[in-house]
């Protein structure tokens, strides 16, 4: 018989994951990712018919989905989240941060204290929050773990972003912190870094051929990513396969930042 005491460490097979900004995009890919490998998954976005749809389609592949909506700049809706998570499945290992807004493109003298707030409030304070509901689960989970999505514009920057990147950049330091903190307890935290991955979040990237040639300049790759290609990174992550992984930020650039 095969040894698998490798493949064993990918498996989630008992673990319960919330996702937030799952409907679609990076975040559906991970849902999926970590159903695949046996978790019960959590699928969250504001729009419960897009969360319904999606965590019915898992569950027709076989895979165990709940919905629960979640706009995570809601202090109540991030509460019930949590809460309808433990009164779902009575424990949570597993909680990635994954919702995301850029409202403000342009130039930072022009940034308003407004957009610049609504940005950090939905990209950084909510993961905070989050993650501080979620911790006595992941703390009596014995392997929990915690995942931010930030961005490789956490890492650098973009002209045109500010307020995107000073989130992004936050959620890295955040992730380090957590994890210096909550080791003790066995909590990882971990931070992947995405570069420029197809979804409707970077179509003002792909959606002219002009366009999308020119960023696929700037990837020695020569390619965007799918977001399967981050889902796998994080399937990794929340394992045993990355027990000894905690602090860490992993960028999926396509070699982007060298
Ligand atoms: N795509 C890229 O190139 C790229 C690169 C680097 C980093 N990232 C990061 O990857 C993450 C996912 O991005 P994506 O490209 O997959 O985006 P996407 O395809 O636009 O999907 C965003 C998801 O978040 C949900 N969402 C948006 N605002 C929300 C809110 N306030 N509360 C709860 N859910 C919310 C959306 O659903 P509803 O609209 O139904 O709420 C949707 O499920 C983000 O953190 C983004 O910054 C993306």
């Amino acid at each position: 018989m095969a040894d698998t005491r490798i493949r064993s460490r990918f498996d989630l097979s008992g673990k319960v994951a919330v996702v937030t900004g799952s409907s679609k995009g990076i975040g559906e890919a991970m849902a999926r990712g970590l159903a695949e490998f046996g978790a019960s998954v959590v699928v969250s976005s504001r729009n419960q018919e897009s969360i319904d749809e999606v965590a019915q389609q898992y569950r027709a592949d076989g895979l165990d989905a709940t919905a629960i909506a979640c706009h995570v700049g809601d202090a109540a809706d991030r509460q019930r989240l949590i809460e309808q998570t433990i009164s779902t499945y009575g424990r949570l290992d597993i909680l990635i941060n994954n919702a995301a807004t850029n409202p403000y493109f342009g130039p930072v003298e022009g940034l308003t204290t407004a957009a610049y707030q609504k940005t950090l409030d939905i990209n950084l304070t909510a993961a905070l929050e989050l993650s501080n509901l979620a911790l006595p689960h992941l703390r009596a989970s014995g392997a929990g773990c915690v995942i931010h999505i930030s961005s490789v514009e956490g890492l650098h920057a973009s002209p045109h972003f500010a307020a995107y990147n000073i989130s992004k950049a936050g959620l890295i330091m955040l992730g380090k912190s957590q994890a210096a903190e909550w080791a003790t307890d066995n909590v990882r935290v971990n931070v992947i870094c995405p570069g420029l991955v197809k979804t409707k979040l970077s179509r003002a990237l792909w959606e002219d051929e002009a366009t999308e040639n020119h960023m696929k300049k700037l990837i020695p790759l020569n390619r965007m990513a799918t977001p399967d290609e981050v889902a796998g990174v994080a399937v990794w992550l929340a394992g045993p396969a990355a027990g000894y992984v905690t602090g860490s930020v992993v960028t999926v650039d396509g070699g982007m930042l060298g």
